[in-house]
């Protein structure tokens, strides 16, 4: 009894020192099993970079296998070698990361990008459709082939993998999960910006999360939407640059928790939506925007 007492302390002891000398978080951290995605295989759309990227790096945190999707293959080769680096140097995990090109709004590309992940994977567990755009511009100005790139990106794209991932789950009896990203201007007009086109975007991707939930719930595949508030990615980066920084004061002022969010906030979420964790979590729609839409 002694003895395996003192090997006990020798192997804590041991773990503190290689964590402490490897700068790596002891693996023996206590958390809830349901959380875990290992043996899952999870695809990420507009993972280049953004919440995408994000979601993919905490899928793979979680134990899963993962498929980089985003326009360029040199763009997903590149995001996939940042995640399995960075995965890397905190834990002990060994990525299985893929990247593939493809064109979310083209119907042939996501087929072809599709059949090519479920013969290089075997199968799909987990869909997230973080490929998106935003656009500000008044509605009375809004030209019509600028309002049909929005809908056929944010809207068309997200339906074209979500339909892709629904029909390859009910014909592998797979109880998948699959989350629709949407916005928290799905549900309010952030302001000052007027920006009608991606607010119906985003609505529509919100109920074709509920209406997919609807079809597709019997038969254990759960579809949900989440809702991000203002997150510090590229997307929005780019968007200060051309409309100026001082919106960022003007968001800060209507978000109560009074900042914006880093994208690494998501992780949790993602990874309980998209785990065993939220085994009764279908058609809802998670918003997670530090307070925004309370007002
Ligand atoms: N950043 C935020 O504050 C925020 C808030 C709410 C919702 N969202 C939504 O989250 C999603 C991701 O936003 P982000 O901030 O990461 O944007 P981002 O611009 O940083 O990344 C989007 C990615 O999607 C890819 N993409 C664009 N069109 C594509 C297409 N046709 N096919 C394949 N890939 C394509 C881009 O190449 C890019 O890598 C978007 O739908 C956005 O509307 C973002």
């Amino acid at each position: 009894m002694l003895r395996k007492y003192l090997l006990f302390l020798s192997l804590r002891r041991v773990n503190s020192f290689r964590s402490f000398i490897l700068q790596k978080p002891c693996r023996a951290v206590k958390t809830l099993p349901i959380f875990s995605l290992e043996g899952r295989t999870c695809v990420v759309t507009g993972a280049a970079r953004g919440l995408g990227k994000e979601f993919l790096t905490a899928f793979a945190l979680s134990g899963a296998r993962g498929a980089c999707v985003d326009l360029t293959l040199s763009a997903s080769e590149e995001s996939v070698r940042h995640i399995t680096e960075h995965v890397a140097k905190s834990t002990d995990i060994t990525c299985d990361l893929r990247p593939y090109a493809c064109n979310a709004t083209v119907e042939s590309d996501v087929k072809q990008t599709w059949d090519k992940i479920v013969s290089d994977f075997g199968k799909v567990d987990v869909l997230v459709t973080a490929a998106g755009i935003v656009d500000n511009v008044e509605a009375e100005n809004y030209d019509f082939p600028r309002w049909r790139k929005m809908l056929d990106i944010n809207l068309d794209g997200t339906w074209l993998f979500a339909r892709a991932a629904g029909k390859h789950m009910l014909a592998q009896h797979i109880r998948g999960s699959i989350i629709l990203i949407a916005s928290m201007s799905a549900t309010i007009c952030v302001r000052p910006q007027k920006q009608a086109a991606y607010n119906a975007s985003k609505g529509a991707v919100q109920m074709l999360a509920k209406s997919l939930a609807t079809e597709w719930g019997p038969h254990g595949i759960r579809v949900n939407s989440l809702s991000p508030g203002y997150m510090h990615t590229d997307l929005i980066k780019n968007l200060l640059e051309k409309e100026g920084k001082q919106l960022v004061d003007n968001w800060q002022k209507d978000i109560p928790l009074g900042r914006m969010a880093h994208p690494s906030e998501l992780h949790g979420t993602i990874v309980w939506m998209a785990s065993n964790a939220s085994s009764y979590l279908n058609g809802s729609d998670v918003i997670v925007d530090g307070g925004y839409t309370c007002w």
